[in-house]
């Protein structure tokens, strides 16, 4: 479930030529469960029809400060104090003028004068314009006045010009309006989250992995994000999407990854291993292409290095070490096993056998044992809210120390 379930969304919508994808935003933010309002300049009127947004809003548009249609309400409060969150999108370079500058002369700027409620801008325009020094300041007060602001893309422009200043996605700009809303119980803090199989070449063209999908440890990653931390994620090679707003350091063996995680270690404060690291490597791994023969052939496996255990040795006071377990069988035994022996604070363990398997599921089920609490008996759910879940549980354990 989205954190913008049932909350009240305020999309504002100045006259850019991007007008066009905020009905896109709007559909977006509703697919996330948002209640949205929207608030449109006369100029943005000129760009896309106001009886769009009514229809897809199933509420009338917010256009002419002047005109008050229900008595008992000054509208522009009413919906500045109804607000959980607003999004600008696009937001002209008259508009953000006009904000940073302290103008409220139209339904926008006047509503947005009166929001308490966090608020996202996101600056469309042509290239020039976007790097005049006016927008650029006034983009600097905004975001100095704690005003969430999101970079444009950069490409090609309907002005004919290539470079920054076109408005992102629709699902991108939900994405963020949903992790402005989320409550940042982990800021500051520095996290680092391992993710996806590794892979072990047998020689140049071939390799022994798993079935990792390396969703898990994306969730987690973006949960982390999402709550306020700085992340860094290792990840063996996966099918997804790297993260907003986060390190991805790609790896593809044991080895890498053990590197990687040493180097990052001496300044994290949490460290979640969800990666399905590979126990053993080929031995006599082949220089050149092995070619086809008669009779078979041979591989020689050898240990990869304990990545969780070899840096549970290098921990310091205050870190706090999560690992995932994936089990067939005897599960709380071997979780608990790993919990004391790789010096974890919390293991999060799941059965892989039969229909409960994770390995590329949306969905998983877990038990979460710590040292000192009783064991979390989790039921299956979607891997977003579990990593939400597993992160509430970190949480606890940081409260408790
Ligand atoms: C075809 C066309 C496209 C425009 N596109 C943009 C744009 O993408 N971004 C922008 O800042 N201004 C753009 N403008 C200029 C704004 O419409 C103009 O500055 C206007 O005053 C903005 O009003 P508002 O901020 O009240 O909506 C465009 C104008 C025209 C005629």
């Amino acid at each position: 479930m989205s954190d913008l379930n049932g909350r009240v969304i305020v999309l504002g919508v100045s006259g850019g030529i991007a007008a066009y994808k905020s009905v896109e935003l709007l559909r977006a933010l509703q697919k996330k469960g948002a209640d949205v309002f929207v608030v449109m300049t006369e100029n943005a009127l000129k760009f896309v029809g106001e009886l769009t947004f009514q229809a897809i809003s199933k509420h009338s548009v917010y256009t002419d400060v002047m005109k008050e249609d229900t008595p008992d309400k000054i509208r522009h409060i009413d919906l500045a104090e109804k607000a959980d969150g607003v999004v600008i999108a696009p937001a002209t370079a008259n508009i953000i003028g006009k904000i940073a500058n302290g103008i409220a002369d139209d339904a926008l700027s006047t509503m947005i004068m009166a929001v308490k409620a966090p608020v996202m801008i996101c600056p469309a325009m042509n290239s020039w314009m976007y790097e005049s020094r006016a927008v650029q300041r006034n983009l600097d007060t905004l975001s100095e006045d704690g005003f969430h602001i999101i970079d444009p893309d950069e490409g090609y422009l309907a002005c004919n010009v290539t470079g920054p200043g076109r408005l992102p996605e629709p699902y991108y700009i939900a994405d963020r309006v949903e992790a402005m809303l989320v409550r940042k119980d982990f800021k500051e803090k520095k996290v680092l989250v391992t993710a996806g199989p590794t892979v072990e070449p047998i020689d140049p063209v071939r390799f022994i992995s798993n079935h990792s999908s390396g969703k898990m440890g994306y969730k987690i990653a973006e949960a982390f994000e999402k709550r306020g931390a700085k992340v860094t994620l290792v990840s063996g090679p996966v099918a997804i999407d790297p993260p907003y707003n986060t390190e991805v350091v790609n790896i593809k063996t044991a080895d890498e990854m053990l590197l990687k995680c040493q180097e990052r270690m001496e300044n994290i404060d949490i460290i979640v291993k969800v990666a399905a690291v590979a126990d053993y490597k080929i031995k006599n791994r082949a220089e050149h292409k092995i070619k086809k023969s008669e009779g078979g052939l041979d591989l020689v496996l050898e240990e990869n290095p304990d990545i969780i255990k070899t840096l549970g040795k290098l921990k310091k006071p205050g870190q706090i070490f999560v690992g995932f377990a994936a089990e067939t069988r005897d599960l709380e035994q071997n979780a608990l096993k790993k919990l004391e022996s790789k010096n974890l604070d919390m293991i999060v363990a799941n059965e892989i056998s039969g229909k409960n398997s994770a390995f590329g599921a949306e969905e998983n089920k877990v038990t979460i044992f710590t040292k000192n609490m009783a064991p979390k008996i989790l039921d299956m759910m979607d891997k977003k809210v579990l990593a939400d879940l597993i992160l509430d549980s970190i949480l606890e354990i940081e409260n408790d120390r």
